[in-house]
């Protein structure tokens, strides 16, 4: 693990932040899988924290014979969510420690899904090759030009498409990381769009995430020529007693945690 150096919220050059997170995940891949595996599930498929299922949400539809793309896949266990379905999916990440994850979390499971490595931003496809592309808290938060993002998979998306992508709600962004009661008093400033990042002892920017409104995102979205047709907030499931960083039920009865946008491509 690298030793950290500084983090707070701070301008950094869009390149060091934007390619920060390919190492990161690369050094956290099995401390994430094993600290969240059992929750994802296998084969499990869930929007966020707050614990939304798709299978219950339904927010991609019928997948049976759709191609689909997911982009930062993790360890794919979504992707083989959709396998399960009858989906003719491709689980693709930028980091091969993740992937490595995936591979592992495939034999052990017998779902296989093709895994491609592949930053979300410069998609290694042609266009209109899928029907359906999608990510559960992938890709997006890391980047600073999620713009990018967008216009690659209005690219790949056939006319009729689905891109559904859940993130950090940005409301969030105004509270501290800290899923206990101390944690349910505003601190900064949901307009402040600086990203939050962590150096290493030499000062290289070692992780950045990176804020958005709620009109950021779907300004971004519509920029790359796709209709926003639903803003998903997923209320905490009561039954859910997870603690993931600074979501847990405490927050979760009273502030949303996780933003799923849907979009078409026309
Ligand atoms: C919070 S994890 C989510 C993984 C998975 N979707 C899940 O639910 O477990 C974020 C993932 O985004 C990936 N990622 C970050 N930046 C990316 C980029 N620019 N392109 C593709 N994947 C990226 C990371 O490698 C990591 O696997």
């Amino acid at each position: 693990m690298t030793s950290l150096g500084s983090a707070g919220y701070r301008d950094v050059p869009e390149h060091a932040g934007g390619s920060a997170a390919r190492s990161w995940w690369d050094d956290n891949a099995d401390e994430y899988l094993t600290e969240h595996g059992e929750f994802l599930g296998p084969d499990g498929f869930r929007w966020g924290p707050e614990g939304l299922r798709e299978d219950d949400a339904r927010l991609l539809g019928d997948v049976a014979g759709r191609d689909v793309l997911e982009v930062g896949a993790g360890a794919a266990h979504c992707s083989r969510w959709l396998a399960r379905r009858g989906a003719r999916v491709v689980a693709t990440d930028v980091s091969a420690g993740m992937l490595r994850g995936a591979r592992e979390l495939s034999t052990r499971t017998g779902a296989t899904v093709p895994l491609v490595q592949a930053d979300a931003r410069a998609l290694p496809f042609a266009d209109d090759a899928f029907d359906l592309a999608f990510t559960s808290f992938g890709a997006v938060p890391f980047v600073p030009d999620a713009a990018r993002i967008h216009r690659e998979v209005a690219r790949v998306l056939r006319p009729g498409g689905r891109w559904v992508f859940s993130t950090t709600h940005p409301l969030r962004w105004a509270f501290p990381d800290d899923p206990s009661e101390h944690g349910l008093t505003a601190q900064r400033s949901y307009f402040d769009r600086r990203p939050y990042v962590e150096t290493d002892a030499d000062g290289a920017v070692s992780y950045a995430e990176y804020h958005r409104t709620v009109g950021d995102h779907v300004r971004d979205v519509v920029a790359a020529g796709l209709d926003v047709v639903d803003l998903v907030e997923p209320e905490w499931d009561p039954a859910n007693t997870e603690v993931w960083g600074g979501w847990g039920p405490v927050r979760g009865r009273l502030l949303p945690g996780t933003l799923v946008v849907v979009a078409t491509a026309h």
